[in-house]
């Protein structure tokens, strides 16, 4: 496995294969992520190269969320990335993704862009977008794998790659889960050994949500005034829980796929989870 820091280097490294499984990441790795760089080699096959990258992406990140204090462990993320098999680490530094104030932008269109997440992180699917669409253009990707956890993020990046007819098939891989069901993420690292426990209520809400609905239960507005508060009266500080349409994100109607889709604050910590109907 090689770890590279420049744009150029991994151009080089990169030029003579061209059928390429790409899977970006902000680092502090867990087993999520490794699935989806072994969903890439499953993609791209023993000759393809599997590719990536590690970058904590500033403009993602409002002035006071956890860009500073976000886990980076890039040491440990290399050795867990070439266990699982992957042929090239791209790890570049802020001066080399933006040397310049990234004064061009991708900007998601609102309706999918401006709810749910983006309505609580203004700002972040431009940020998410920008860099994604950055890194498809340094490397060049037949393939990409996002994670199924960050529900909007890869509907988001689908539709921008769609949009721009980028020439890169954009694959969801599932959320990996601890044996309690604890969905994997870098952010869990910031709880406490009580809060992990809690932490289990939220996929457990999410399951609550979904039975009344799937026993014929149809005011949204309640179902979903309930689980909050179900949240809150535990500690939480919720900011949304909703029963979803899996194609677009609107609220849900009956005889479409459905997704049940949560993030909430515990502590300082601030989780998502979601789960397919
Ligand atoms: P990050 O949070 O590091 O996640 C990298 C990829 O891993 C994303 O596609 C995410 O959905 C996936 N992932 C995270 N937890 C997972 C889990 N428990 N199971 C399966 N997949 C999981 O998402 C980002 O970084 C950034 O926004 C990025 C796309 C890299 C742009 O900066």
């Amino acid at each position: 496995m090689r770890v590279v820091h420049s744009i150029a280097e991994l151009r080089a490294l990169l030029s003579a294969q061209p059928l390429r499984g790409f899977v970006p990441t902000m680092g502090n790795l867990h087993d999520g992520h490794l699935a989806l760089v072994h969903q890439a080699r499953g993609l791209v096959g023993p000759q393809g190269a599997v590719v990536a990258s590690i970058f904590v992406n500033r403009l993602q990140f409002a002035p006071h969320e956890d860009f500073d204090r976000y886990p980076r462990t890039l040491a440990r993320d290399c050795e867990l990335l070439e266990g699982a098999g992957c042929d090239v680490v791209f790890a570049p530094d802020e001066r080399e993704l933006y040397p310049e104030p990234q004064g061009y932008k991708v900007t998601p269109p609102p309706e999918l862009a401006d709810i749910l997440e983006g309505h609580f992180r203004p700002g972040f699917f431009t940020g998410v977008c920008t860099v994604v669409h950055k890194l498809f253009n340094i490397v060049q990707p037949s393939h990409a794998v996002f994670g199924k956890k960050d529900y909007q993020q890869l509907m988001v990046l689908r539709r921008m790659v769609d949009q721009m007819a980028l020439p890169i098939a954009v694959h969801g891989g599932e959320t990996c889960r601890s044996a309690e069901g604890l969905a994997l993420s870098s952010r869990n690292g910031y709880l406490s050994e009580a809060e992990k426990a809690e932490a289990l209520r939220l996929s457990r809400t999410l399951k609550a949500l979904i039975a009344r609905w799937q026993a014929g239960e149809r005011d949204l507005g309640r179902l979903e005034a309930d689980a909050m508060q179900a949240l809150r009266d535990a500690g939480w500080q919720p900011d949304y829980l909703t029963l979803r349409c899996q194609r677009d994100l609107s609220p849900a109607v009956d005889g479409q796929p459905l997704v049940a889709l949560a993030a909430a604050k515990l502590g300082n910590t601030r989780l998502i989870d979601n789960l397919e109907v």
